[in-house]
């Protein structure tokens, strides 16, 4: 078996999840279901990122300790991944010891190594972005663009990381390691950046400024910068499970240059440790225009729509609407067109026509194909192309492609129905029409089959519960379950499934 670990960021402890978050966690959580199917022993990492001054402010603006206020938002965080149906196999929260000793343990080999130095800083700090800036982030008239908040002037002594000694193996690193970040094109984002020369990085922050992070080992007087303590969540989480480099770490791209790119490989580098084998970046989801954030106030939260339409009705929408890597702008009105169009409509009603049929013409039992006709062949054909290109359009990452394709069979299906009109069969006795009859019925099911067995890493219970209705119990093998075959005859349907409820108008019985 192979082994593939995978990784979301882990959130800010400092507010309510949003949909942006819910979005990486579905993605990574379709990417780790999906390599199970394929056969893979995957290992999900997701978590809270829990130390910094944002943290710090948001406690102490409620008032509260912060160790009290991070329990509560990664309880927050941990309650969203369970509503998610998402798969992780661990939940790491950076204020675990766990975490903490393999942090600190890091800072000491650098620092015995002298790739850590103390110097003078001077510089102008963002509190917003807890990061000193340089004069050339001024903007044309001398003052600091907006996105750093208020900037103040600091002079003090803090711990540096030899950042600059490496930006040659990196660049190197990056132009041999083609594949190093999915989508290709940000490859170029990163080697554009490494055009100019790097600083190395201040990784500490003095305690009068910053209590609320990782002691140095070598100075207790300091915390470390949150990102050096953050990025190690990847690696102290399975440290001693042998599984580093991770396959993938799924990240936003705003996170992309430059920690992730820049200084999370250069750390591994340093430390004697290999970088991850990927980045996966996704794009942004977009409120009018700008992109959906904490800071704005007016976020999606993910749970209201999980509750009024169910987890995988939110899943489906997320990976459907969204190409791996773009961003996309979230709208309740597109949502609502996806809902009621593929899910309500397209797949709702080959899940009625199916089991009210068989319910009314056979008894609720399946009968066997019979009869290979044009409308049989076809679909049958269609299949076979489907199923060709989904696998390799879900290896690489465009699971909204897949899903369209899955959709179109559903169509298709839908359209085979209306070509053979059981409804029409039903009605006469002719041997020739009763075995049509039983024919249409096998062939709906077994489409409606294989289409919800495509569908499993998107919406898994949904597939689990249009599998019940249809009396089948798939087997371990997911490739299997994917090939046209009789897996139906002989099974009992349900009557009924309401899966998708239309919100408005109410739904109209078939
Ligand atoms: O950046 N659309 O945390 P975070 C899509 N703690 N993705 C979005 C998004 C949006 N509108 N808004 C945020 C951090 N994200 C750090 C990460 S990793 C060692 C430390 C994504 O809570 C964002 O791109 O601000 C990131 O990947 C994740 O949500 C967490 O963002
Ligand atoms: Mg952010």
């Amino acid at each position: 078996m192979k082994s593939f670990y995978i990784t979301t960021a882990i959130d800010y402890a400092n507010g309510s999840p949003h949909l942006g978050h819910a979005y990486e966690k579905v993605l990574t959580d379709v990417i780790a279901r999906f390599r199970r199917q394929m056969g893979d022993k995957v290992y999900f990492l997701t978590g809270t990122d829990e130390h910094g001054q944002k943290v710090q402010a948001s406690a102490r603006k409620q008032g509260v300790a912060p160790q009290e206020y991070v329990d509560r938002v990664s309880a927050e965080f941990k309650a969203l991944c369970a509503r998610l149906d998402i798969s992780n196999d661990d939940f790491i929260r950076t204020t675990e010891s766990r975490h903490k000793t393999v942090v600190r343990d890091i800072l000491q080999k650098l620092f015995d190594r002298g790739e850590i130095y103390q110097a003078e800083y001077r510089g102008f700090y963002s509190t917003r972005q807890e990061q000193f800036l340089q004069e050339k982030d001024r903007l044309p008239d001398g003052s600091w663009p907006e996105i750093y908040g208020e900037v103040t002037q600091i002079v003090e002594k803090n711990y540096f990381f030899r950042l600059q000694k490496y930006q040659d193996w990196l660049i190197d690193f990056l132009k041999t390691h083609e594949d190093f970040i999915f989508p290709k094109y940000r490859h170029k984002q990163v080697l554009e950046f490494l055009k100019e020369p790097l600083n190395d990085l201040c990784i500490s922050r003095p305690k009068e400024r910053l209590e609320w992070g990782i002691s140095l080992p070598f100075d207790e007087n300091y915390v470390t910068y949150v990102w050096f303590d953050a990025l190690l969540n990847y690696y102290s989480a399975v440290a001693d499970k042998g599984l580093w480099p991770a396959d993938f770490n799924v990240i936003g791209k705003d996170i992309l240059v430059p920690p992730h790119a820049v200084y999370w490989p250069i750390m591994l580098h340093a430390s004697g440790l290999p970088p991850p084998k990927a980045l996966l970046v996704h794009g942004w989801w977009l409120q009018g225009g700008a992109k959906m954030s904490k800071s704005t106030g007016e976020a999606v939260s993910p749970l209201s729509f999980i509750d009024q339409f169910g987890v995988d009705a939110f899943r489906y929408f997320l990976i459907r609407e969204m190409n791996v890597g773009q961003d996309s702008e979230f709208t309740v009105e597109q949502f609502l067109v996806r809902y009621n169009s593929e899910l309500a409509n397209n797949l709702g009603n080959l899940v009625n026509r199916t089991l009210n049929m068989t319910t009314r013409f056979a008894a609720g039992v399946l009968p066997a194909a019979e009869v290979t006709e044009e409308p049989e062949r076809e679909l049958h054909e269609l299949w076979a192309k489907t199923r060709a290109e989904v696998v390799p359009l879900c290896e690489n990452f465009q699971f909204h492609t897949a899903l369209e394709r899955g959709m179109a069979f559903v169509n298709a299906t839908n359209a085979y129905i209306e070509k053979r009109a059981p409804w029409k069969l039903g009605k006469s006795t002719e041997a020739k029409d009763q075995a049509l009859l039983r024919t249409s019925l096998a062939t709906m099911a077994e489409a409606l089959r294989l289409a919800v067995a495509l569908m499993l890493h998107v919406t898994p219970s949904t597939t689990r519960k249009i599998n019940e209705v249809l009396g089948y119990t798939p087997g371990a093998l997911w490739l299997d379950e994917l090939v046209w075959g009789a897996k139906l005859n002989g099974a009992r349907v349900a009557p009924a499934l309401v899966l998708f409820p239309r919100p408005t108008p109410p739904a109209k019985p078939v």
